[in-house]
């Protein structure tokens, strides 16, 4: 038997446990994965949740995002063999918090020796989004991106990658955040009430970009800011977004080849600040469930 952390019923987390199922065994096209590492994130808990409808059957494995090492093919697998280490988002309903699980081989890139396995873990889902929301609207050197949410997980590794890119990255964060904003070369700019001022006393000519993280009323407040309301991309809050002239983040089939590459030449740390062991997966989703997390929350698996 094998270990997965499911939920039982749609709604708290009280709902949510670990529990054995025999270990999946890969389709045609997939590859099963002893997982070494697991990202958590935003959206496994927004789905116990409901809010993305009711009809997934129960109980579900939670988690997205993993990174491990194949121990079988199915029919029809290139380019993967038992044995190889990697990362990629999971096979929907299979699960990433889990000591087994599956991925489809044409979703797996191959984890290089040189990135760690919790590293790798927040490739497929953060350090993608992070590379996506960088790169759908092209800007030049020195032009401004406003990143609101620049502490959490995609937020840090935009930052990143942002200044990879030579763009002057303004970050919007709580307090508490100031220090690890700002060690990714971005400006820090403190959240809350009034933000837009304090925005606008470091960029007086307001922002080319604004990569939202947050959604809702904070990012109403800072879309007046961007030179051009199309110029507003959001991962959070696409629906807000749009009523502002924006649109929602859009994600790509090469962005998680190209962030681990990124990554494999030290030039983005994926920040992973919280390890789990994966008995204690409940507290790692509610780490997150704060909607205050600091870089990236992992399960590692024995
Ligand atoms: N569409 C996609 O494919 C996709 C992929 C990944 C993520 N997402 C979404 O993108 C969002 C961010 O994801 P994530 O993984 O980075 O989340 P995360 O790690 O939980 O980080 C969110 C960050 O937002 C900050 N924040 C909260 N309220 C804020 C405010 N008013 N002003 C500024 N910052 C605020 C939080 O810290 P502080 O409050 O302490 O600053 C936290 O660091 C989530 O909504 C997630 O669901 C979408």
């Amino acid at each position: 038997m094998s270990k997965v952390y499911v939920f039982n019923d749609f709604g708290s987390p009280e709902n949510q446990e670990l529990i054995d199922r025999p270990a999946p065994q890969p389709g045609p096209g997939e590859l099963a994965v002893r997982v070494r590492a697991a990202a958590v994130n935003p959206v496994d808990y927004k789905i116990r949740t409901g809010r993305y409808g009711r009809d997934q059957s129960l109980p579900a494995p939670m988690g997205q995002e993993i990174s491990g090492v194949v121990t079988a093919v199915g029919d029809g697998v290139d380019g993967f063999a038992i044995g190889d280490e990697v990362l990629g988002p999971v096979v929907p309903g299979y699960g990433a918090f889990a000591e087994d699980t599956l991925v489809r081989a044409t979703d797996a890139v191959a984890k290089p020796a040189e990135i760690a396995f919790a590293d790798a873990a927040t490739i497929p889902v953060a350090g993608a989004t992070a590379y996506d929301g960088t790169h759908q609207i092209e800007l030049e050197p020195g032009q401004k991106l406003l990143i609101l949410g620049a502490g959490g997980g995609v937020g840090l590794m935009a930052a990143q990658i942002g200044k990879v890119h030579q763009f002057t990255v303004i970050g919007i964060a709580s307090q508490a955040k100031r220090e690890i904003v700002e060690s990714t070369g971005a400006m820090f700019v403190l959240s809350g009430e009034n933000v837009a001022d304090r925005v606008r006393q470091v960029a007086p000519e307001g922002v080319d970009l604004i990569l939202d993280l947050v959604g809702g009323d904070a990012l109403r407040q800072v879309a007046g800011l961007v030179t051009d309301p199309a110029r507003i991309i959001s991962a959070a809050d696409p629906d807000t977004a749009g009523k502002l002239g924006g649109s929602a983040l859009q994600r790509t089939r090469e962005a998680m080849e190209k962030i681990t590459g990124v990554i494999e030449y030290n030039l983005v740390d994926p920040h992973v600040s919280a390890l789990y062991p994966l008995d204690r997966a409940g507290d790692a989703i509610a780490a997150v469930e704060t909607g205050h997390a600091t870089g990236k929350t992992v399960i590692e698996m024995n």
